[in-house]
């Protein structure tokens, strides 16, 4: 067993109250590799944000849990010397069953999921409970799951949404335990969010699309005041991205994300963590593709890893700085 206070880290306690206190989200940005880290850690130094590293399921088969245990632990420390020890929580994201995230506690995360979202409401209240009950035991934070948001949920997959209902989350709080709660009110996981038919077009042909549900936010907020929220599906899709990937090979077809401005209200109010990950892909994306274009005799990883590396690293500081609002909270 490692504690994750022997690799540095810090749970997400603390870090979820004075976000909901002061008004922003902490950013919890996804990883499988040395150069997201690398990018994550070297934004969130410069901006002085606290931050969650998100380790999937799948960046655990990919990338290894043991090395992403002295990734993490790496990071505390390249965090010191870049100049700024930010408080850093290595968080298991849709953990799906008890096993999971007992073996996650057991390697140094400082926090878990627990997606129970796709049970049926009692049994994602008993597993849920399990999972509160042991990672407890060790000071490990627990983020649970009420409703269901349409996309990739790792293997757990939904082609609609299920809006959170707002009735359900007080009980769901007292009976599990749990440190905070991930909502669906009209976000979901991947670069295409939304149908074309569900948005609305522009003049240049950019899809709008409909606004997230922050009545379904507000009713929440009501009952459990003060209490941590969670928003998955975070990502914005930048047109940007998608252009300079098409135009260098790349076939994304309809992709959408949330606009920023409604990230920006969501982390103003009891959102407290904003997930971000498809946002990372697209920029390192697009940053290859344009790096393997532009200079086609080049084969040294570093030249094409560096370019996605820096874009990464810029992509990371524009969220923290203009949407989360969590630079200087660390
Ligand atoms: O919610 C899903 C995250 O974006 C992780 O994706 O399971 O492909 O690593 P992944
Ligand atoms: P995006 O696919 O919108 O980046 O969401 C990531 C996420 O919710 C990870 O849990
Ligand atoms: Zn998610």
């Amino acid at each position: 067993m490692t504690h994750y206070k022997e690799l540095g880290l810090v749970n997400s306690k603390e870090l979820f109250q004075k976000a909901v206190k002061g008004g922003y989200a902490i950013p919890a940005f996804n990883f499988n590799n040395l150069e997201q880290l690398q990018a994550i850690i070297g934004a969130c130094v410069e901006t002085k944000s606290p931050v969650l590293l998100q380790v999937s399921s799948g960046a655990r088969k990919y990338a290894n849990q043991t090395l992403l245990k002295y990734l993490a632990k790496g990071a505390v420390d390249y965090a010191k010397e870049l100049g700024y020890a930010i408080p850093i929580v290595l968080h298991l994201d849709h953990g799906d069953t008890l096993e999971l995230c007992k073996s996650c506690v057991e390697s140094g995360f400082s926090s878990v999921m627990i997606d129970g979202s796709h049970h049926p409401y009692d049994k994602n209240v008993e597993v849920t409970r399990q999972v509160v009950e042991y990672a407890h035991k060790h000071d490990v934070s627990v983020e649970g799951e009420l409703g269901v948001l349409a996309g990739i949920e790792d293997e757990v997959s939904s082609a609609v949404t299920h809006y959170t209902k707002p009735e359900e989350v007080e009980d769901f709080v007292k009976k599990t335990g749990v440190d905070s709660l991930a909502i669906s009110i009209g976000t979901s996981h991947g670069a295409n969010k939304f149908k074309p038919e569900q948005c609305t077009r522009t003049a240049e042909g950019i899809l709008v699309p409909p606004p997230l549900r922050f009545d379904i936010l507000e009713e929440v907020e009501k009952r459990i005041p003060g209490f941590p929220i969670v928003l998955h599906g975070a990502s914005s899709v930048p047109p940007e991205l998608v252009r300079i990937i098409n135009s260098n090979g790349g076939k994304l077809k309809d992709a959408v994300g949330i606009p920023e401005e409604q990230l920006r209200r969501a982390a103003a109010s009891a959102v407290c963590k904003i997930n971000i990950d498809s946002d990372g892909r697209l920029a390192m994306t697009a940053a290859i593709r344009k790096a393997f274009v532009d200079n086609p005799a080049e084969f040294d990883p570093r030249k094409y890893l560096g370019p996605a590396r820096d874009q990464l690293k810029e992509l990371y500081k524009h969220k923290i700085v203009n949407v989360l609002g969590s630079a200087n909270r660390a």
